[in-house]
C-alpha cells in the first residue's frame, strides 16, 4: 500500500510527502511583482506545515504582462536576490519549493487597455472579450525566450524546479484551444501545431536549466467549452511531453468561460463524491505516460486521495483553497487527525485586499 506520507523523488529532488500546494496567486506582490513582507509569511507558513512540495502562484515573464494584480514577477534578474530568501526559507523547513511561470494573456480584466497583449490569433477571449494582438513569429520567438529566462533566474534563486503555467484559459492554453487559435501557420491546426509552442517552451527552458532541474507543466485535461481544447488534444500533448523529458505534469480543466460548475476551482465540494472532479481524466492519463501525474481540484480528504493513490497510478495530490484556510493542514494530517479539510469551497477568497480565506481568517 502506498501512502500520503511517504518520501519520493522527482527528477533530483525529495519530497517528503506527496501533498503539493498548488500554484495559489496571493495578490500580494508589490506592483512591479517584488516580493512584500505579508507574501512571504504565506509561503513560511506553508513551509512550516510540512508541504510536501510548494508550487508558487503564477509569476509573469514579461514586465507588464500580468493578468491579474499583485503577482509576482519573474522578468528580470533583479529578482533572483529577493527570490533567494524565500527558498532558503522553504528549504530550511524542509519544502522544495518550485516557481509556477506564466504569460497571462487576453483572459484578464486588469488593465487590458494599458498593455500590448499577445494571443494567438486576435480573437475576443470567450470570457472576457479582451482580443489581443495576433503574434508573429517573431513575437512568438521573444515569448518562448522568455520563458526560458524566467526558469534560468528561478534555477539562480535557488528554487527546486519551475512549473509552466499550461491550464487555465491562459496563454499557453489558449494556444491549445481551437476557439482561440486560428492560426494558419505551423503554430494552429491539428494538435501537432497548436501544442509546438509548449514543446518550444519547455525546450528553451531545459536548454536554459539542464536536465537535473525540475521541469513540470500544469495543464487542462479539457477546456469544457465548445471547440475548447479536449480530452485527446490533452492526451497527445502529455504524450508528447512525456517523451521530450517533462518532470511532473498537473492535471486541472476548465476555463473561465465554462462557468463555475465546470471551472478549476469548484464551488461546493461538500461531499467525498464531489471531491477530486479531474480525477478520472488524469488517471486515464496517468496509464498512458511514465511521468508521474499531480492532481488537482477538490481534493478535501487523505481517504479520498489515499483510495486514488492505490487504484490509479496518479502519485501527487495538489491543493489550493484548502490551504489558505489551514497552512499547517499537512502536519495535522500526519498527525493523525484525518478529519477534511476545513475549506468550504465557497470561493470568497479572492479580495481586493489580497486572496485569503475570508471564512476562517481575519486579513493577515
Ligand atoms: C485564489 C486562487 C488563486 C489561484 N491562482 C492560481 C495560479 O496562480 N496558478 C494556477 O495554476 N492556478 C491557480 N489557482 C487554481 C488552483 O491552483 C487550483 O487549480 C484550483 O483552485 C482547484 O484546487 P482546490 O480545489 O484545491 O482549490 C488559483 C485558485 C484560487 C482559488
Amino acid at each position: 500500500m502506498k501512502n500520503l506520507f511517504e518520501r519520493t523523488r522527482i527528477n533530483g529532488i525529495t519530497l517528503p510527502n506527496r501533498l503539493v500546494r498548488s500554484a495559489t496567486w496571493e495578490r500580494m506582490a508589490s506592483p512591479d511583482g517584488s516580493m512584500t513582507d505579508r507574501l512571504f509569511k504565506v509561503y513560511e507558513d506553508l513551509a512550516k506545515g510540512g508541504v510536501g512540495l510548494i508550487i508558487t502562484g503564477y509569476a509573469f515573464v514579461m514586465k507588464d504582462e500580468q493578468p491579474n494584480p499583485g503577482m509576482m514577477g519573474i522578468y528580470d534578474d533583479r529578482f533572483i536576490e529577493q527570490y533567494r530568501s524565500l527558498t532558503e526559507m522553504s528549504h530550511r523547513h524542509g519544502s522544495p519549493i518550485v516557481l509556477q511561470i506564466a504569460y497571462g494573456g487576453t483572459q484578464t480584466k486588469h488593465r487590458p487597455e494599458e498593455r500590448t497583449i499577445w494571443s494567438p490569433s486576435g480573437v475576443p477571449e470567450m470570457a472576457t472579450g479582451v482580443a489581443g494582438r495576433e503574434m508573429t513569429r517573431e513575437d512568438i520567438s521573444t515569448l518562448v525566450r522568455a520563458f526560458g529566462d524566467a526558469g534560468r533566474r528561478a534555477k539562480e534563486a535557488g528554487f527546486d524546479g519551475v512549473q509552466i503555467h499550461g491550464a487555465h484559459g491562459y496563454f499557453l492554453s489558449q494556444f491549445l484551444n481551437p476557439y482561440h487559435n486560428r492560426r494558419t501557420d505551423e503554430y494552429g491546426g491539428p494538435i501537432e501545431n497548436r501544442s509546438r509552442i509548449v514543446m518550444e517552451v519547455l525546450e528553451e527552458i531545459r536548454r536554459r536549466v539542464g536536465e537535473d532541474f525540475p521541469v513540470m507543466i500544469k495543464i487542462n485535461s479539457r477546456d469544457y467549452v465548445e471547440n475548447g481544447a479536449t480530452f485527446e488534444d490533452c492526451l497527445y500533448v502529455c504524450r508528447e511531453l512525456s517523451r521530450r523529458g517533462i518532470d511532473a505534469i498537473e492535471i486541472s480543466g476548465g476555463i473561465l468561460a465554462a462557468g463555475q460548475k465546470a471551472y478549476f476551482a469548484r464551488p461546493g465540494i461538500n461531499t467525498p463524491e464531489k471531491e477530486a472532479y479531474f480525477a478520472e481524466d488524469a488517471a486515464r492519463i496517468a496509464e498512458e505516460i511514465d511521468t508521474p501525474v499531480i492532481l488537482v481540484g477538490g481534493l478535501r480528504s487523505p481517504e479520498v486521495m489515499e483510495k486514488l493513490l492505490n487504484e490509479t497510478k496518479i502519485e501527487y495530490f495538489a491543493l489550493s483553497r484548502p490551504f489558505l484556510t489551514e497552512p499547517a493542514l499537512v502536519k495535522r494530517w500526519e498527525s493523525g487527525d484525518r478529519e477534511k479539510a476545513e475549506c468550504v469551497s465557497c470561493n470568497q477568497c479572492r479580495t481586493e485586499e489580497g486572496n485569503y480565506c475570508t471564512v476562517h481568517q481575519k486579513k493577515t
